[in-house]
């Protein structure tokens, strides 16, 4: 077994704004492993590709941009090309590009190395929606944080105001439900539930529940 292969991973995958990324950064912080925001990859490729004009259909070209994103994590900023861009990745505009792009096989495939290169000892924390299928299929740990679509639409809303964005409920029910579909049903690592997942359904849960509630299976499991 390669070194990398000892470095436990805990991955949680979910639906958009289900708060999996909130739990996924507490977790880590109080383990004392690295984090990865894997969906912050997506939108930055996304938000690169925009900013250079380059088409969200275009899958090569879209590859050749992933291969040369100066992408740098600093806590919870993210710099591309040197500029921190962690507000304007977060739009409802950049989550839809990069829902869009993620559907692109050959994309996701490029991608992989990037995310894979953050395990670390002594751990990693990861979210997205294919960590523990694709991307470290030898997770410690899986869990799928859920919460129903009205719920996340609430968060989601609460947390785009608090970042000074206009946002309207209803609209955010509807992407969240076209965002989901899309997740769900691509030919490319679908968001699903995957065998040997904890379902973690989080709408009537507080974030300190379900932090202790991941921490506790990953201790279960006998590596806490
Ligand atoms: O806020 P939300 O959960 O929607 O977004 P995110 O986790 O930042 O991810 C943005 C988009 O990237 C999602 O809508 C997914 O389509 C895609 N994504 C993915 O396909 N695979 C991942 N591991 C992470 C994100």
């Amino acid at each position: 077994m390669s070194t990398a292969c000892t470095i436990p991973v805990i991955a949680i995958d979910g639906p958009s704004a289900s708060g999996k990324g909130t739990v996924a950064a507490l977790v880590a912080r109080e383990l004392g492993f690295h984090y990865l925001d894997s969906g912050a990859i997506y939108r930055v490729t996304a938000y690169a590709a925009m900013d250079k004009g380059v088409a969200l259909d275009d899958e090569p070209a879209l590859v050749a941009l992933s291969r040369v994103l100066d992408l740098r994590f600093d806590g919870a900023e993210v710099y591309l090309d040197g500029q921190p861009v962690g507000d304007a990745i977060r739009t409802e505009a950049a989550g839809r590009a990069a829902s869009q792009i993620a559907a692109l096989p050959d994309l996701r495939a490029a991608l992989l190395e990037l995310q894979r290169a953050f395990r670390k000892a002594p751990g990693l924390v990861t979210d997205g929606r294919d960590m523990g299928s694709v991307v470290f299929p030898d997770a410690r740990l899986k869990v799928f944080l859920t919460a129903t679509a009205e719920e996340r639409a609430k968060r989601r809303y609460k947390q785009l105001i608090e970042k000074g964005f206009d946002a309207s409920l209803p609209a955010l029910v509807q992407d969240l439900r076209e965002r989901d579909a899309r997740d769900a049903n691509r030919s490319a690592a679908p968001l699903r539930l995957e065998a040997g997942a904890h379902l973690l359904e989080t709408t009537d849960m507080t974030i300190t529940h379900a932090v202790n509630q991941v921490i506790g299976w990953y201790r279960e499991a006998g590596q806490g």
